[in-house]
């Protein structure tokens, strides 16, 4: 799998020209050094140019940013290519202290994804998704879902802080996220067939208690919001749906669901019934779903959709009667489906199969028009004749699973059984762009090991970059260094900028913190965060200043029966004030704003025995409420070594008692 070792003296020739050093001055360090530094460690050509087109000296910045889902942590993590650095952590569906999530920074906010008004303080998440203008990343927003308890999160990338998270009321697990081309909605597919509320039901009756849904989740820009009162869902059969994407271009107002479960499944192994490995797999072939959301958000607008649990549901038999919703077989099992850069092509591939197919957007379009269907499933949908639909088979490889699109005609399949990445051609008007014949698989890139998604530069939109691909590896095996039995996942970073067998493997990343499900990879000067808040007294919830926001000058502690309002200024290297006297049983409102305007000046706030801790980013006003009820003395301090001063910056809250 490695390549082999070279001639070190060769390679380092081939390496030095690669690395530019030859004509260069770098200071005392020569050829000879490099020589030797390799010999040391024995890399090979391969090795040494890999390092070169990875490699990010101090001070350099990333070309790109992926934001990878988080897995168990519940968070979003953002990694630069091509150094594969981790840059920052955004906090979401987990508490985290260093940015005070859940400790005094957007409790508000997490108490928003409570589920049947019980905290849920982890995520599982799964898809990002970034907000998109004409169908191309735009960098102002992103969205990610929490597959457990079928929850969605909207990130300000401004400043990269989690404003919004909204609880599913329909079902309890979810898998699939997007957005439609202009971030109308973010569009949610549901998971494991529940009753509607997750309301208690036996297994028996599943095909008619059980169900699945989408929704479509109403963005506002302006608010930066999703807008759960203009948010709609279809009522879908309890078949696994799982991956969605939306239509763009040639299929744009189509969105398309994977489902895996279309035999209605129930397990039962305890009572020597097929367990749901067996029993998920049994049919030759699975469902995509189609759905048109244009006409459905016409139907919901029309008032179309019935109330469930609070929310407006389009019920199977509208959908029927308005041709809202549609179905093709599939290859089982399926994983990705994909929509091609046009919109015109949509790749699907089922894990047991090992062809991708794709099927053409037109011919889809045709299909509706014309009713070629091959029958309809049990709840009346009617089915596209598969042969009517398909466009393309093609043999890649075993496992295949989701797919993504470079600059120049390429797609790209990750294949799970074969540990690797599948490299074909489309056909079509990409055919142009590659030297290999339309539909043919061109190379297959070994990974270690087990790859799950994969993600390119902006591989997922109109307007895909080629450049790097990452693989996201579910295994790592014996690449890392064992901490424990428990190891870390692998991203690696594959050059696909040339073309035919030329795409190696050129990092390996070790991902410690879960298991990361999928990744966006986003051009960084789209993106235009703010280095500091734009004015002192900044409110990041609402963005914007907060007229409460305690003023230099008049900093103070203020009491109204047993309520105590602290108004703190906080700047190197001092809290003021740094007594704070209140009794116990006291409500605290405890007020606090940083003055500091420095770049990366950000100081913490951290009590003892009252689990608060914040995060001050310069000009961010916070607003802390505990009940004092804790008689004692705790020393409160910043968290953030901000100055030589640092360990002065502290302060006293005396609780007396009663
Ligand atoms: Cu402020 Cu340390």
């Amino acid at each position: 799998m490695k390549h082999a070792p070279i001639p070190i003296r060769t390679a380092v020739a081939a390496s030095v020209a690669a690395l530019g050093l030859l004509a260069g001055h770098a200071g005392a360090q020569s050829m000879a050094d490099v020589q030797k530094a390799a010999q040391a460690r024995g890399l090979s050509t391969a090795d040494l140019l890999a390092a070169a087109k990875t490699y990010t000296p101090s001070g350099m910045k990333d070309e790109f940013v992926i934001f990878s889902s988080g897995g168990h942590s519940g968070q979003v993590h953002v990694i630069g290519v091509p150094s594969m650095r981790l840059i920052r952590t955004i906090a979401v569906f987990t508490p985290e202290p260093w940015q005070g999530w859940g400790y005094g920074v957007g409790n508000d906010v997490l108490a928003q994804g409570n589920v049947a008004g019980k905290p849920n303080l982890w995520g599982d998440t799964h898809h990002p998704a970034l907000s998109e203008t004409n169908g191309d990343y735009d960098g102002e927003w992103l969205f990610i879902n929490d597959k457990v308890n079928s929850r969605v999160a909207v990130i300000d990338l401004r400043d990269f802080e989690t404003k919004q998270i909204l609880k599913n009321p329909l079902t309890v697990s979810n898998h699939g996220l997007c957005v439609t081309p202009n971030t109308e909605y973010v569009v949610e597919s549901s998971q494991y067939g529940v009753p509607f509320g997750w309301e208690y039901a036996t297994m028996d009756k599943y095909k008619e208690t059980h169900r699945g849904c989408v929704i479509f989740w109403k963005f506002d820009r302006k608010q930066g919001r999703i807008v759960p009162g203009e948010s709609f869902a279809l009522e879908l059969p309890p078949y696994w749906q799982d991956i969605v994407d939306a239509g763009k271009l040639a299929s744009d107002g189509f969105i398309f669901i994977n489902s895996l479960n279309t035999e209605l499944a129930t397990g039962g192994v305890q009572d020597k019934k097929p367990p749901f490995e067996a029993g998920v797999s049994r049919n030759a072939t699975d469902l995509l779903h189609i759905v048109d959301w244009k006409k459905a958000e016409a139907v919901f607008r029309a008032g179309g959709a019935k109330e469930q649990f609070g929310f407006p549901v389009i019920p199977i038999e509208t959908s029927i009667a308005e041709g809202l919703l549609y179905l093709t077989p599939e290859p089982r099992s399926p994983h990705g489906v994909d929509v091609a850069p046009r919109g015109d092509f949509i790749v699907v591939a089922g894990k047991l199969d090992p062809h991708v197919t794709v099927y053409s957007a037109e011919k889809i379009k045709r299909a509706i028009a014309n009713k070629t269907y091959s029958g309809s499933d049990d709840y009346g949908i009617p089915i596209l004749e598969f042969d009517a639909v398909v466009e393309a088979r093609v043999e890649v490889g075993l496992g295949p699973l989701h797919t993504q699109f470079g600059s120049d005609g390429y797609a790209y399949t990750s294949l799970f059984l074969d540990s690797a990445i599948a490299r074909w051609t489309l056909g079509g008007e990409y055919g142009k762009g590659t030297p290999e014949p339309d539909w043919t698989l061109v190379h297959k890139t070994p990974v270690q090991y087990n790859v799950g998604h994969l993600g390119a530069v902006h591989g997922d939109t109109v307007n895909p970059l080629g450049r790097y691909l990452v693989s996201f590896n579910k295994w790592s095996v014996d690449r890392f260094l064992h901490p424990g039995p428990l190891l870390a996942q692998n991203f690696q970073l594959i050059d696909i900028s040339g073309q035919g067998a030329n795409m190696p493997v050129i990092y390996d990343m070790p991902i410690g913190f879960g298991e990361p499900h999928y990744a966006q990879i986003i051009r960084a000067d789209l993106l235009k965060p703010w280095s500091i808040y734009p004015e002192v007294g900044w409110d990041p919830h609402k963005q914007r200043i907060d007229p409460m926001a305690p003023k230099k000058g008049m900093e103070r502690v203020t009491r109204e029966g047993s309520t105590v309002e602290v108004w703190m200024t906080v700047v190197r290297s001092q809290f003021n004030p740094d007594h704070v006297k209140v009794k116990q049983g006291d409500t605290v409102i405890w007020r606090m704003t940083s003055l500091e305007r420095a770049v990366d000046a950000v100081h913490g706030f951290a009590v003892p025995g009252y689990n608060i801790a914040v995060s001050l980013e310069p000009g961010e006003t916070v607003t802390v409420e505990f009940i004092a009820d804790t008689p004692g003395v705790f020393p409160y301090y910043c968290s953030e070594f901000c100055s030589a001063l640092h360990l002065e910056m502290m302060g006293y809250l005396m609780v007396e008692p009663n």
